[in-house]
């Protein structure tokens, strides 16, 4: 656990040091559950969305894109389900003022020789059952109780009696008597549009981006490019009003989604159709550099469904501080489109050409969070190792999402010549892909700071360059070897590693 906890800390450390992630509104101590992405995070973000834009939409011919305005007309939510449906249980400790979500603050009565001796409490952690049950130890000893300890059961706190309400501690204060009720709390942004506010004004920031596709299914079918089964992808910011924003990016409460809505026939086997998106997604995870083995799938039972789900399934990652949701790949069957077309009067339908028939399409949602691919990515390319008898911190980004593709190095600054060369070959090279140029300090240096932020490729330019073969070595960041090549075979050796063959 420490060591898990560590690394969350250095990678949090090296992403505010190297530019890749800092707490949004710094200056001003920082503005919980929003962050800002520097220089390095948004050009690894923007390369997760463009691999995923081009494999999703451009290399396949099933699937268009669209980009929504972010704020609806305000009716969108209310024939969603959000308005009434889109809430979290909060609870209330009146004494420290603290809030917490129902679900993920557990407790368990302490039963020793039949007797309930008292309440433990905690919030969901790793490890959380061997912490419960040191607690319940500690609560048996303190009030000196003979007789054998039952196992101590967890439950979450949505799943309390009322009159265990009163009887649970506070997490904040160790002391029962200070815990709410769970009550419905709406995670939606709520905000006015134009000069009023008041009700008639009041409008949402988007807490997903799949009802701005929706309410453009019938705008997407009448441009007449697709033909059923077809999906719509969309990435763009969503904002949740979260309780307890955490685990730095992975639950904030602005962040960016990549969302499909793939429409199938209701006379379809959706489950069938659920399946082949759950395997397509994982072999993306994958293609992108996130293992397979660090990847699980988790069923949502029937009971935990949301309001528009027939089935989800979500794909999870195992995150330092425990294993956590990094997609959902849910079944909303007709659910939204039916909605929208009771709601708005339109018919929000397809006509099948060869059944002469109308009909609302099914539809299969795989739904990723960029920040948590991000996230990803950075737990599973982050390494400590010892190069040469130094330590290097190195980021083993796949070339595909590095922030840079490659930096160039003159091997020394003081012979204009030399420089000269590695200069051009930096513009060169930066017509094409993202590079960077480092004239100062000794190689090895220079070496350990592209590893750090990830650059898979080290080019020196050297004596040889200019006086001999007018090639350049290439250091690979991974297994440290040296090739040496010419620059136009630099160029193709490039684009394979970042492009594909
Ligand atoms: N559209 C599904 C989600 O945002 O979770």
């Amino acid at each position: 656990m420490a060591e898990k906890t560590d690394k969350m800390d250095s990678i949090i450390n090296l992403c505010k040091r190297r530019g890749f992630v800092f707490p949004s509104s710094d200056i001003y101590g920082g503005f919980n559950g929003f962050f800002d992405y520097g220089p390095l995070g948004v050009e690894l973000k923007n390369n997760i969305k463009q691999a995923w834009w081009q494999d999703f939409v451009h290399r396949r011919d099933d699937i268009v894109g669209l980009d929504s305005s972010i704020i609806h007309h305000p009716t969108t939510w209310k024939a969603s389900g959000h308005v009434d449906n889109f809430t979290d249980p909060l609870v209330d400790c009146k004494e420290s003022k603290m809030r917490y979500r129902a679900d993920q603050l557990f407790f368990a009565p302490v039963r020793v020789a039949g007797e309930t001796i008292g309440y433990v409490s905690l919030l969901e952690a790793e490890g959380m059952q061997a912490k419960a049950e040191e607690l319940a130890a500690d609560l048996k000893r303190k009030l000196a109780k003979q007789g054998a300890m039952e196992p101590v059961v967890l439950r979450d706190y949505t799943e309390a009696k009322p009159e265990e309400h009163a009887l649970i501690p506070s997490p904040a204060t160790g002391k029962p008597g200070s815990l709410t009720p769970p009550r419905s709390f709406n995670m939606m942004f709520q905000t006015y549009v134009g000069a009023m506010q008041d009700a008639s004004a009041t409008a949402y920031l988007r807490p997903e981006t799949a009802q701005g596709i929706f309410i453009n299914f019938k705008n997407v079918v009448d441009t007449g490019r697709v033909k059923l089964p077809f999906g719509i992808a969309q990435v763009g910011k969503a904002f949740r009003n979260e309780i307890n924003p955490r685990n730095f990016i992975f639950r904030s409460r602005e962040f960016e989604q990549m969302e499909i809505e793939y429409f199938v026939a209701p006379s379809a086997d959706w489950a069938a159709a659920h399946r082949d998106w759950i395997e397509c997604c994982l072999a993306w995870f994958e293609s992108i550099g996130i293992p397979r083995d660090k990847l699980s799938l988790y069923p949502h039972p029937a009971e935990k469904l949301a309001h528009y789900s027939k089935g989800t399934t979500d794909i999870m990652f195992e995150f330092p501080f425990g294993v956590q949701e990094l997609q959902g790949v849910a079944a909303r069957g007709d659910f939204d489109l039916t909605q929208h077309s009771q709601v708005s009067g339109q018919k929000l339908d397809w006509f099948d050409e060869a059944a002469k028939a109308r009909f609302i399409p099914h539809v299969i949602e795989p739904s990723v969070g960029v920040d948590r691919v991000f996230l990803a990515l950075l737990t599973t390319a982050y390494h400590e190792d010892v190069v040469e008898g130094e330590a290097r911190t190195v980021l083993r980004l796949p070339p595909r999402v590095a922030p840079y593709k490659a930096a160039v190095f003159p091997l020394v600054k003081n012979k204009p010549e030399l420089v000269a060369r590695a200069e051009a070959l930096y513009r060169r090279l930066r017509r094409r892909f993202n590079v960077f140029y480092d004239a100062s300090g000794a190689i090895g240096r220079r070496y350990r700071r592209q590893d750090e932020i990830g650059t898979p490729y080290g080019v020196t330019v050297d004596f040889d360059t200019i006086e001999k073969d007018a090639g350049v070595t290439v250091r690979d960041r991974d297994n440290l070897s040296q090739v040496r090549m010419s620059e136009d075979e630099l160029v193709r050796f490039l684009d394979e590693k970042v492009n594909g063959a």
